[in-house]
């Protein structure tokens, strides 16, 4: 009889959990997956990623209907929102892709075992009534909305990003606590079908961790769209009576109060990892102060034959990020070498337009040495300009010395799959040079990246 029952228990089958388990399987281990939600796919394609694209995709199109973009270009139309059927679009989106993830695990005859795992020691783990062991564990639990201290999340008032997922109808005025990625996305799916959208956002700008420009830009964008910012504000109280709530807003620095009305509050201040209910101790393991499960070059955890991945551990909690560690992770178990490199893990925010980066802001980049910057307009890009959409730049952040591209910017409609190019010339170490002399199809978006790359050394053609 075997030692173990698995080569490989992976605990939560999330975009991290899932990856791994099905690559351990490919690699030939016996694999066993414990996931404690109705269905697989973990926050990313639940309740996250997947049904936010699928509002943010029908209600842009709901925007270019009702905000005049369609007439301008000769699409008279009157739109009337349906949000029954924008809400069953977005669970079918949800149902199909989980009910995918279903499918890959019998496929590579992974074992589902349902229900909440917690670890008995390092080799054994209580799922639901059963108990397993396994040689290797790998821990992908993910992670919950942060609370804000005194606000109690009701989701029907005041809601986080699952309740304001699924709003049965449209607020009138939407308050958005933190100006990160869920608030602008979120904001921007209410925003559009016509709600009035206020973010209160604690530091002097929105978007932290992204590059200066593109945190100023973009709040500019996002203003001229119709969303009010109160940059620099904390929220000290949240009252709710009959189906309102009122907000006590404080400048952050301190100053006099203020209270503003809502009819929906969405708290979105960050997340934080899953470890509770784990019993990690038992499993000679305890988390950092910011509540995360440190881990080596290569995913291992200070016990050995424990792994850990995804948004559980430190880094940035990015659905992409947590698949190609469940790579790498599955990789390292079987013997190989896996490797995530972390300084290449492009961010994007899926508003209109989009907003997309890879490697070090301007400002990260100057603390290490001397930098040179190309940025080329949206403006100027032929394709943007035809679809009339002018907002926006790319920025090609180079070293000084090396050329070496160190960063890269952009605010466009497909920041998002323009800034693939971008991570990809990175992974290969390219130089500001190269992109500038790849050949770049004709009228793409894309164009602006190489006349960025161009405008490093000083020698765009479009402006
Ligand atoms: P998760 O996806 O959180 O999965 C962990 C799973 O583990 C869960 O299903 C949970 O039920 C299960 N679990 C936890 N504890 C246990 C236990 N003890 N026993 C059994 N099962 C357990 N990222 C992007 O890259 N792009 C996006 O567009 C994007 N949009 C997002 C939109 C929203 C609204 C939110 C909330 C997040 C979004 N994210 C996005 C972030 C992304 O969802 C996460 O980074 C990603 O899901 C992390 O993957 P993970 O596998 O680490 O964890
Ligand atoms: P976030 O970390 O992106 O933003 C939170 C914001 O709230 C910050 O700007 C912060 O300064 C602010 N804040 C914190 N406390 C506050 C307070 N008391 N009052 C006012 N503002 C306050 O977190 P968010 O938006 O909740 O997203 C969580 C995670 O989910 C992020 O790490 C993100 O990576 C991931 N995500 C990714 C998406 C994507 O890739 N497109 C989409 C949605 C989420």
């Amino acid at each position: 009889m075997a030692e173990f029952d698995y080569d490989v228990l992976v605990i939560g089958a999330g975009p991290g959990g899932y990856v791994a388990a099905i690559r351990a399987a490919q690699l030939g281990l016996k694999t066993a997956c414990a996931e404690s939600r109705e269905t697989l796919g973990g926050t990313c394609l639940n309740v996250g990623c997947i049904p936010s694209k699928a509002m943010l995709h029908a209600s842009e199109y709901f925007d270019a209907a009702a905000n005049g973009a369609m007439e301008k270009m000769g699409i008279k139309v009157s739109p009337k929102l349906d949000l029954d059927t924008m809400h069953a679009q977005r669970k079918d989106a949800v149902k199909q892709l989980t009910g995918g993830i279903e499918f890959l695990f019998k496929k590579n005859k992974v074992t589902w075992l349902k229900g909440r795992a917690s670890f008995e020691d390092a080799h054994k783990v209580k799922v639901g009534d059963e108990t397993v062991t396994a040689k290797n564990v790998v821990i992908a639990t993910g992670s919950s909305v942060t609370p804000l201290p005194g606000v109690e999340i009701d989701q029907k008032v005041v809601v986080d990003s699952t309740g304001a997922l699924e709003l049965p109808k449209v607020p009138k005025h939407m308050v958005v606590i933190g100006g990160g990625v869920i608030g602008l996305e979120l904001g921007s799916v209410w925003r559009r079908l016509g709600a009035k959208v206020t973010c209160v956002e604690f530091l002097d700008q929105i978007l932290p961790g992204f590059d200066g420009d593109v945190r100023k830009e973009s709040n500019k964008i996002f203003k001229k769209q119709g969303i009010e910012f109160k940059l620099g504000t904390k929220v000290t109280e949240v009252k709710v009576k009959g189906g309102k709530a009122t907000l006590t807003l404080e400048p952050a620095k301190g100053g006099d109060a203020e209270t503003m009305e809502a009819d929906c509050v969405l708290v979105s201040i960050g997340r934080k990892p899953n470890t509770d209910g784990l019993a990690l101790d038992k499993a000679g393991l305890e988390t950092n102060q910011r509540g995360q499960i440190e881990i080596d070059h290569d995913f291992r955890t200070k016990t050995d034959g424990v792994w850990a991945i995804g948004d559980v551990v430190p880094g940035p909690m990015l659905a992409h990020k947590a698949e190609d560690e469940g790579i790498a992770v599955a990789e390292n178990i079987a013997g190989q070498t896996g490797i995530v490199n972390h300084d290449v893990i492009p961010s994007v925010v899926y508003t209109w337009p989009e907003v997309a980066g890879v490697g070090l802001t301007e400002e990260a980049a100057k603390e290490k040495g001397d930098v040179k910057v190309g940025k080329f307009p949206m403006l100027a890009n032929s394709r943007a300009k035809t679809n009339h959409e002018p907002d926006g730049f790319v920025k090609v952040i180079a070293d000084a010395k090396t050329d070496r591209v160190l960063g890269v910017w952009c605010i466009a409609s497909v920041a998002g799959t323009m800034i693939a190019q971008a991570a990809q010339a990175m992974e290969f170490g390219a130089t500001s040079e190269d992109i500038a002399y790849t050949c770049h199809a004709h009228p793409t978006h894309s164009e602006a990246i190489k006349e960025a790359a161009m405008a490093v050394t000083g020698k765009p053609i479009h402006i």
